[in-house]
């Protein structure tokens, strides 16, 4: 044991969307390990250790409260408790370049380099450093490169273990996950560290889904695992426009192909397009490495699928310009949801932002509601005027002109359109950008309804 009754010592460097679900459940399926999450951000750190937790996900404050305290820790000491760990999760933020060469595509290590050079000066023995921020292919080299600098005598090891669970199901994709995947040299300290960290998975995790790979085909196959989950929103959403003009119905058709095994059913929902902090930010990492490579031919492909889903606001955005006498001037737009997707206070690259903005070209007025992701919209448009932020649905539609449907929230179902048609301007419509809605129930209530990919029950 290395310290009282714990096993092995754990450090997660960032305590975000990533290390704070993650290492909850290394804790509570691992008693016999000592986990420790630090972050330089105090209030951060303040807001793990009380009963509101820095992030919205569902049952994760009761795993938090099973462990914090006993086995589950959260500091701001970092250099402490670098010194005294055995094993380095390292969950620091890689977002999108916004400078220099390979700005807007490139992943900014800023923050990776200075953990790196934070873990080089305060490790007293020999430690185990995971990579489990999504970072560039072949960053282990670099990481590696600066573990190793000077004359520091401890050996480090470095795996690479991407994170596959997404926000909403968090907790259940880290405590059934389909696989977990660690990536490390084929040394023979190497495969020493990829069984200390097979061992922590196999607590809860059956052998045969924990998959072991070199280290560049772990780095890669996280990119390449959204870049294709994204790749399938983007195919969708590009048939949902050739459906608005075919009169096919996107759904129909997306069934009927989702039945073949081959393809499956999964992530063919059309919708205004994918967001949250890792598609975009993947794939364009994905196309900086084929430029890099001067894989020109291969970088364009998958540019598309970004591509796309910008075009799906602007089609929105269209769709909505036309339907409404192509004039917004001064009219109220009733935004109903802001997260990049439902059970997520989340707001990073939701495509309700893009909508925001060219709703506001169009000088609409916007009314936007969301149960959980008020303050962060609030943020994300800053200093962009003649937009109001309300808690009530009802008190967003009222007066409206029309409802712009952004985040398939499970409470939009069920409230109660009658009362809000009564209540706002007429003709009414609903753009239901997730075609979340009971669309022939809100036309038979005096709606115009304009779902994605299938055609506008219209009353004129
Ligand atoms: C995604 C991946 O699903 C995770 O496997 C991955 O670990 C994670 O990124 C990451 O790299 O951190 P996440 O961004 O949380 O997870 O959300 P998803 O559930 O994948 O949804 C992404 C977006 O796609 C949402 O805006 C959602 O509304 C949209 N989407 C999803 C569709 O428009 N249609 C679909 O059929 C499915």
């Amino acid at each position: 044991m290395s310290e009282g009754n714990f096993y092995k010592k754990i450090v997660c460097i960032g305590a975000g969307y990533v290390g704070g679900p993650t290492m909850t459940i290394i804790a509570n399926k691992c008693p016999n390990y000592k986990v420790t999450i630090v972050d330089i951000s105090k209030p951060r750190i303040d807001a793990w250790n009380s009963d509101d937790l820095p992030i919205f996900e569902p049952g994760l404050k009761e795993r938090v409260e099973k462990s914090r305290g006993k086995n589950l820790f959260f500091s701001t000491e970092v250099d402490k408790e670098i010194a005294a760990a055995d094993i380095i999760f390292v969950c620091v933020n890689t977002p999108t370049k916004t400078f220099g060469e390979g700005a807007g595509k490139a992943a900014d290590l800023q923050f990776v380099e200075l953990t790196a050079r934070r873990i080089k000066e305060n490790s007293k023995s020999d430690t185990i450093v995971i990579e489990k921020s999504t970072l560039p292919v072949r960053n282990a080299e670099a990481l590696e490169a600066i573990l190793h600098s000077g004359n520091n005598s401890v050996h480090f090891e470095i795996l690479s273990n991407p994170e596959f669970m997404a926000e909403g199901t968090a907790i259940s994709d880290m405590e059934s996950p389909d696989r977990v995947l660690i990536g490390s040299k084929e040394t023979q300290t190497g495969k020493a560290a990829r069984d200390e960290l097979v061992k922590i998975y196999a607590h809860w995790v059956p052998s045969e889904r924990i998959i072991t790979t070199n280290l560049w085909s772990s780095e890669l196959s996280k990119l390449v695992s959204n870049a294709f989950l994204a790749q399938r929103i983007s195919s969708i959403n590009s048939i949902s426009a050739v459906c608005e003009v075919t009169e096919a119905d996107i759904e129909e058709v997306a069934f009927a192909v989702g039945k073949d095994t081959r393809i499956g059913e999964k992530f063919l929902n059309a919708g205004i397009g994918f967001g949250g902090s890792c598609f975009r930010k993947d794939i364009l990492n994905l196309v900086y490495l084929c430029e890099y490579y001067r894989l020109n031919e291969v970088a364009d492909f998958w540019k598309q699928v970004v591509s796309i889903n910008d075009y799906q606001v602007k089609r929105f955005v269209k769709r909505m310009l036309r339907a409404m006498f192509n004039t917004l001037v001064g009219k109220k737009i009733a935004v109903f949801g802001f997260a990049f997707k439902p059970d997520t206070g989340d707001t990073r690259d939701t495509p309700a932002i893009n909508l925001a903005f060219q709703l506001r070209e169009e000088q609409a007025r916007l009314s936007i509601t969301d149960p959980h992701a008020l303050e962060n919209a609030k943020k994300d448009l800053e200093g962009l005027e003649g937009i109001e932020y309300v808690e009530d649905p009802y008190s967003t539609a009222k007066g409206a002109h029309c409802i712009a449907l952004m985040t398939a929230w499970d409470e939009y179902q069920s409230l109660d359109y009658q009362k809000i048609f009564d209540s706002m301007e007429k003709p009414a419509f609903i753009f239901d950008g997730r075609n979340h809605l009971d669309h022939q129930k809100l036309y038979d209530i005096g709606f115009n309804v304009f779902p994605i990919g299938k055609p506008p029950l219209l009353h004129h």
